[in-house]
């Protein structure tokens, strides 16, 4: 199966999670957008939802879903988005559409993280997907020193403006063995707006696609 037949499988999978009432949170990203595809095949109703990306907002609007502002909500159920990269402790990489900290936001607001991907998503060791730092773009290169003291290549994303007018830096390099400690340790930095490892608050369910069906991870 191709990637894009994968990516199709588990969107499909992830619709029965779709709570029928109240707000659905959802994420950026091509899974995330075949995801959105077929909410609009399957005629599944969605009564509002946020959103981690203009990008997103779009889309679910041209499909006629009504999109919240998250300052306007509640804590809501459930909140789908994919991932870069995937360990055994659903700990995430995220952030490889420059999208983190949208989503962090919307990740801490939900009582379940359902993460979409396919097989190649899952790793042993996080670190091989360069990791995505969203920076205050006059603090970049003071973060970038700190972070090579960390052990990791940063390189600024040619051309990339984050929705919320900041640059991010990809640190190439790192073989994260320890990912609690290291998103604490770069969330300390001065000038870093977001990372994108997602330790703390990892995914409660992945759902990921192989060539033999889509398989669950859940957290225990
Ligand atoms: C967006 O910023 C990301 O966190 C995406 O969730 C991640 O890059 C996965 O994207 P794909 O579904 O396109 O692989």
């Amino acid at each position: 199966m191709t990637q894009d037949e994968l990516k199709v499988m588990v969107a499909k999978e992830a619709l029965q999670y779709i709570p029928r009432q109240g707000i659905l949170g959802v994420g950026s990203g091509s899974t995330v957008e075949k995801f959105i595809e077929q909410i609009k095949l399957n005629g599944v109703r969605v009564e509002a939802a946020v959103s981690s990306s203009e990008r997103t907002t779009a889309l679910l609007k041209a499909q006629g879903i009504r999109v919240l502002d998250p300052n306007t909500c509640e804590p809501y159920a459930v909140y789908i988005d994919g991932a870069d990269e995937v360990n055994d402790r659903l700990q995430l990489i995220k952030g490889g559409g420059a999208c983190l900290t949208r989503e962090k936001i919307l990740t801490s607001m939900a009582e379940k993280f359902i993460c979409i991907v396919d097989r190649s998503k899952l790793v042993t060791t996080l670190g091989k997907f360069p990791l995505p730092v969203e920076v205050i773009p006059m603090g970049r290169e003071q973060v970038a020193r700190q972070l090579r003291r960390l052990g990791g290549e940063p390189v600024l994303r040619a051309g990339c403006i984050t929705d919320n007018g900041c640059e991010i830096l990809d640190v190439h390099g790192l073989r994260i063995e320890d990912p609690l400690t290291l998103e604490q340790q770069i969330n300390a930095i001065p000038g870093v707006v977001t990372v994108g490892l997602f330790a703390h608050k990892g995914a409660d369910l992945v759902l990921y696609a192989t060539d033999e069906g889509v398989r669950h991870k859940e957290r225990v």
